[in-house]
């Protein structure tokens, strides 16, 4: 499968993902050919009209049909027979429940699935969908029964109604997944003329970040609404508030704190957070996201608890790093003395190495904090990583180690359990 600039893409449902895709497609010099089993949607877009309002894309059909490039039919045989890449994007509704409701998307594969026996052509089909991580290799390749000829991706859809066609013609961000590097990059060809580097990621990445793209929108507008219902009820004016929080974009609007790793610690973020629930409360004010943040570290805490407890019987786990982080001797509220104090009060033995901590030289609220979590601590810990390391059967990563401390700890041969993120591919 080589990919050329202008392909032949069927579209799979003509909604707004599917209605707009398929004319930014055309527009932007590929053969696209609109499939839906709704005849008002086919007929709208062969007589050059939009099937529902949104901003620019009436003109766009309108222009698509008259240059021959977009075209549209209810039969799915018809519409993805010369295909090189067929885009499923029909609707994935919630259920009753709340579950995904994958109808459609059942339908449509076995649909594209009845068109396959007298395939010579390759296919590549990409779910544009918003489906659940798995759905790709659970559902439709199955039900595509391996075709030889018949390669799945997943490139999911960012746009949002409203903007949709701006959002398509200068996207946020292309993401592919597969298995098959060729199949992905014919699907990330067909983006070329955006001139946006597109994300070629494994197949259930390129499920799953759709969800967590918008989980973190929604997270957001949640975080702000309620900074800005504290303030109102402060008499600050929230706007500002968050105008100068988005001024900061080394810590607060980059990458920073978007890692996965360890339970958040130290002697400011869970006493700040308790003060302001605390404050809102005594206003009868609900946060129910900044209410639930600090529960939601305790249960990041309560995981790695468990990763270590389901060690087999006898394992001696050896702890890298006490302090709430790296470079540090604060003890204050780390996690990490929270983590050694339960396993410990489960019969676990176990020692603990962090090269910033001497224990006879902290003092004050550093020295009451560690003491009356773990009162015999100068028992567990090692003044050198050499004698935990001979000690352990099982390394539990704590805390970032510096270049020097991760090579040993990657050359050292016992398993890890990393809660840090810093061994890719060891469990957490
Ligand atoms: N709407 C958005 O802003 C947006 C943005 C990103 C991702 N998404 C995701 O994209 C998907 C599509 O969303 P939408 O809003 O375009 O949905 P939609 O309901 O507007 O459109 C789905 C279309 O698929 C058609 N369809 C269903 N089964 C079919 C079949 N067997 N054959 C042919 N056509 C069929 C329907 O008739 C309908 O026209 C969903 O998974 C959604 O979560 C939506």
């Amino acid at each position: 499968m080589s990919a050329n600039i202008e392909q032949n893409v069927a579209i799979l449902g003509l909604g707004y993902v599917g209605c707009v895709s398929a004319a930014c497609f055309a527009h932007i010099g590929h053969r696209v050919t609109g499939i839906d089993k709704d005849e008002f949607k086919v007929r709208s877009v062969l007589e050059g009209r939009a099937p529902f309002y949104e901003p620019g894309l009436e003109e766009m059909v309108k222009s698509g049909v008259a240059a021959g490039r977009l075209g549209a039919t209810t039969s799915v045989e018809e519409g993805v027979h010369d295909a090189d890449v067929a885009l499923i994007c029909v609707g994935t509704p919630s259920e009753k429940n709340g579950n995904l409701g994958l109808g459609q998307l059942r339908k449509v594969v076995e649909e594209i699935a009845a068109t396959l026996s007298s395939r010579t052509k390759p296919l590549v089909v990409a779910v544009r969908s918003t489906v659940f991580p798995g759905t790709c290799e659970e559902v439709v390749m199955p039900a595509l029964g391996d075709h030889p000829m018949v390669r799945v991706v997943s490139n999911p859809e960012f746009l949002r109604e409203g903007a949709a066609m701006k959002d398509f013609m200068e996207p946020s961000l292309v993401v592919v997944g597969g298995h098959d590097a060729q199949a992905v990059a014919r699907v990330a060809s067909i983006y070329a003329p955006l001139n946006v580097p597109p994300c070629l990621v494994s197949l259930r990445t390129a499920e799953m970040i759709k969800y967590a793209c918008n989980a973190f929108h929604a997270v957001k507008v949640a975080f702000a609404n309620e900074i800005g219902a504290l303030a109102a009820r402060l008499g600050v004016d929230g706007h500002e508030v968050m105008e100068t929080l988005c001024k900061d974009d080394k810590l607060n609007t980059s990458a920073a704190y978007l890692k996965p790793g360890f339970a958040f610690g130290g002697s400011c973020l869970p006493k700040d957070l308790r003060a302001l629930t605390y404050r809102a409360l005594r206003m009868d004010l609900k946060l129910p996201l900044l209410e639930s943040t600090l529960p939601s570290n305790e249960w990041q805490l309560q995981r790695a608890v468990h990763a270590v407890l389901d060690l087999p019987p006898g394992a001696r786990p050896g702890i890298f790093g006490l302090a709430f982080k790296e470079n540090t001797d604060d003890l204050r509220e780390s996690p990490v003395v929270n983590l050694v104090e339960q396993l410990i009060g489960k019969g676990r033995e176990l020692r603990i190495y962090d090269p910033h901590i001497q224990l006879d030289a902290i003092y004050g609220a550093n020295k009451s904090f560690v003491l009356s979590a773990i009162p015999h601590i100068g028992r567990l810990m090692d003044r050198a990583l050499e004698d935990m390391l001979a000690w352990s059967t099982h390394i539990v990563v704590a805390q970032k180690p510096s270049r020097e401390i991760h090579a040993v700890l990657a050359a050292q041969g016992k398993p890890i359990i990393d809660l840090v993120g810093a061994f890719p591919g060891q469990p957490a």
